[in-house]
């Protein structure tokens, strides 16, 4: 039995979906009874459990061998994962699967990159088998930007810098195999997509799918950061966001891409103008 958390998110949704598809025993993790009730709807088992109230995780990993181990970037990251590594090996739990983060680094200036690498040395010594998955930026972080780029402006602060951006679905599709395949023990896999592309580059092919033309707007630090403010996002948030484009992409610290995903799966990773297509509703008029 595989214990699936951020089960109502993006990747993690997606993992439920394939695993449901593959015929593979997997109980969903959801915070709320509600999200519980719908997975049940929908022919898949579920159970509560939050990384926030570590007495609900016991009853939660009852019987799980394995677990997908996924939280979202916030300063509670850390105390999440380790309390959930700590409750996994309390319970049997014989093999976690964590999703990390490609720049992971305890000298990170990124908070996030700082925090994953922290959990990725604590799950390498918790004793139990571990595989690391670590994505590079996802392209589905460009869905920040629909309302923009839908009036033809991509803003960013990443200068030339460039990213081998990653679709979540690609993410997904090698956390399955992983969780399903034997003889992934110790391993750890950088995920790219198939190619590097700058914010230009990248504003090029909005223009190409959308039919519309669509220009990279190099902004300011902090006209970048009060527009993310202004979009929801926290401080910490908004601070993490302008050093990891302004420091660490606008100085070309990302990775190239990796063979990773077709070697795992098989199968090719998805490129930037799939992704575009894919969404390309929501690019073209903001919803
Ligand atoms: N964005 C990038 O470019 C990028 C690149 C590499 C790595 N990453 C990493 O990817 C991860 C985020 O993945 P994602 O985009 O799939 O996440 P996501 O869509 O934001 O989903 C997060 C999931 O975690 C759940 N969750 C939140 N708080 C929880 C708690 N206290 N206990 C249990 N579950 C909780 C959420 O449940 P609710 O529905 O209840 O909120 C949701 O299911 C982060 O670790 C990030 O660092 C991101």
């Amino acid at each position: 039995m595989i214990l699936v958390s951020g089960a109502t998110g993006g990747i993690g949704g997606e993992v439920c979906k394939l695993l449901k598809h593959a015929g593979t025993p997997f109980r969903a993790m959801c915070r709320k009874q509600e999200q519980v009730e719908s997975f049940r709807k929908n022919g898949m088992n579920a159970v509560s459990g939050d990384f926030d109230r570590p007495e609900t995780l016991a009853a939660a990993m009852q019987d799980c061998d394995t677990m997908f181990l996924i939280t979202p970037p916030t300063p509670n990251q850390l105390g999440q994962e380790t309390a959930a590594i700590d409750a996994a090996k309390r319970a049997g739990i014989k093999r976690i699967v964590k999703l990390s983060a490609s720049d992971s680094n305890v000298r990170s200036p990124v908070p996030w990159a700082k925090t994953h690498a922290l959990i990725d040395h604590h799950l390498r010594a918790s004793g139990i088998d571990w595989t690391i998955l670590k994505p590079t930026a996802f392209m589905q972080n460009f869905l920040w930007f629909k309302e923009p780029i839908s009036k033809g402006f991509l803003p960013q602060v990443a200068g030339r810098g460039s990213v081998s951006w990653v679709d979540t679905r690609d993410v997904a599709r090698v956390a399955v195999t992983v969780l399903i395949e034997d003889g992934h023990e110790s391993a750890t896999y950088f995920l790219t997509g198939p190619e590097t592309l700058d914010m230009r580059a990248a504003a090029t092919r909005l223009g190409d799918v959308t039919g519309k033309k669509v220009r990279y707007l190099n902004l300011p630090k902090p006209v970048f950061a009060a527009l993310l403010r202004v979009t929801g996002n926290s401080r910490w948030m908004t601070k993490g966001l302008v050093v990891q484009f302004a420091d660490v992409v606008a100085g070309h610290h990302d990775i190239d891409p990796t063979h990773e995903i077709e070697r795992l799966t098989g199968t090719p990773p998805l490129d930037f103008t799939a992704f575009v297509r894919h969404h390309r509703g929501q690019f073209v008029k903001a919803e």
